[in-house]
């Protein structure tokens, strides 16, 4: 356990509020500063790792704890934080790889996101099959589109505002080492297709654009001979390069177009859009991602916009801002189609400083707006909650978002509204816990 080593010998993904929490609780009728929205009714779910153990050798690596808050009639109904119940937090010392070369993706961590599709929420990891779980956080267990799903899938899919499909890929150390998968509106997965690339990239997160996907093979590459050395397993690439990858949404390895980009790496995009003949991607981009010591030293994210050109087959690059921020959303109604604004995690120079505030961009004029969390407070990815009614602002609704206050060691739910962005919050949840810094979330509103 943790607690026998010195604090300041810890990485910061096992200090202050990065250190995981150990009981699973249930709190009813939360004490409630400012007003909920009434309209807000369903569950905010927000997922990230918490190492059973007390310790891992990576912030990536804990094994997933989703804490939850039920919204309805402007009352806060219950928090409840619950491990995902896999077979690797069962069975930590089990190996994940058959004698005979077998992986078990139930083996997950499902600790990076959890969403909703078709009737389903899914906590998901980037190596492992999704995990199904219910509306109280109970596990169900693992889910591979009823035995279609073959390989991993990432943390990151898109789900068409049009169409409804559920747009997805999965990746791994060994080939293949991309697979497109795409599932219908009512969650039948009805397309798979191995996708080439130079070689066993991490690809975090992706891109859809309403007739397209766009992949990024990116320098941040397995490297499986370090990994047996005892280094980290993934290192930045000098020689590997960087490429866009646009493929129609029904195509296939041989339709995707490779785009030469300068190197860099992006673990999240903020949407894309096809724009005429062009393709519009804002991104938080790192000029350099260092994962472990020896890539020597990163430089911070920050937004940025690709724009490709489809017709002369060439990408221009251009930096939208110079303030370090990553975990950008939007309005999930304008995934893959024209955005104006987006939200994003304000940073330092380190990951242990993200979320130290939040921002709010509009890409339209390139006005932006900075939500002040309050002195020694911490916040984490701003998850765009939407206010009712179809014809709505685009920035029509509220950030929801955890927040640790350091003072009370406690955390809050904040509510604010995305339209007026730099007002204090309209409601704070106050969460009788502290909630660990984590990695993605959803809104999940109730149907109407
Ligand atoms: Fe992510």
């Amino acid at each position: 356990m943790s607690q026998s080593i010195p604090t300041e010998e810890l990485p910061f993904h096992l200090t202050g509020n990065f250190a995981p929490v150990f009981d699973e609780r249930t709190e009813f009728d939360l004490e409630v500063e400012g007003a909920i929205p009434p309209e807000l009714a369903g569950r905010f779910f927000r997922n990230g790792a918490n190492p059973q153990s007390g310790t891992s050798p990576h912030w990536f690596m804990g094994n997933g704890m989703i804490h939850g808050v039920e919204l309805r009639d402007g009352q806060a109904v219950w928090y409840r934080n619950r491990y995902v119940q896999t077979p690797l937090l069962e069975e930590p010392d089990a190996p994940r790889m058959s004698a005979e070369g077998i992986v078990d993706r139930t083996r997950s961590c499902a600790n990076t996101h959890v969403i909703a599709h078709a009737g389903r929420i899914l906590a998901l990891e980037e190596g492992s099959f999704p995990f199904e779980i219910t509306k109280e956080l109970e596990t169900v267990g693992a889910y591979d589109f009823d035995g279609m799903l073959k390989t991993a899938m990432t943390a990151h899919p898109r789900i068409c505002p049009e169409t409804g499909e559920l747009l997805f890929f999965g990746y791994g150390p060994t080939p293949p080492y991309l697979t497109y998968h795409r599932v219908s509106s009512d969650g039948k997965l009805m397309q798979t297709e191995e996708i080439d690339v130079k070689g066993p990239t991490m690809m975090h997160d992706w891109n859809i654009t309403r007739n397209h996907i766009i992949f990024m093979d990116l320098p941040m590459i397995f490297d499986l001979e370090a990994a047996a050395a005892g280094g980290m397993p993934i290192r930045w690439s000098d020689e590997y390069g960087a490429r866009l990858g646009v493929m129609p949404r029904d195509g296939g390895n041989d339709d995707v177009v490779w785009y030469e980009i300068d190197p860099c790496y992006v673990f999240h995009p903020m949407n894309a859009y096809e724009d005429g003949d062009k393709i519009v991607i804002d991104c938080s981009r790192f000029e350099k991602l260092a994962f472990g010591p020896a890539d020597g030293k990163g430089t911070p994210p920050m937004l940025h916009r690709w724009t490709i050109d489809t017709l002369n087959r060439r990408v221009s690059e251009e930096p939208l801002d110079d303030r370090p921020a990553d975990f950008p959303r939007i309005h999930d109604r304008v995934t893959g189609l024209p955005h104006r604004y987006g939200y994003m995690a304000g940073m330092g120079s380190g990951a242990e400083t993200l979320g130290a505030s939040l921002l709010k961009y509009d890409l339209q004029t390139g006005k932006s707006w900075t939500h002040d969390l309050g002195k020694g407070r911490q916040a984490g990815e701003p998850v765009f909650a939407a206010a009712a009614g179809a014809d709505t602002a685009e920035d029509d609704g509220w950030i929801l978002n955890f927040v640790y206050d350091a003072a009370s060691d406690k955390s809050e739910l904040i509510i604010a509204d995305a339209s007026n962005f730099d007002a204090a919050p309209v409601a704070r949840v106050k969460i009788p816990a502290r909630v660990p810094f984590g990695f993605h979330g959803s809104w999940i509103a109730d149907p109407t």
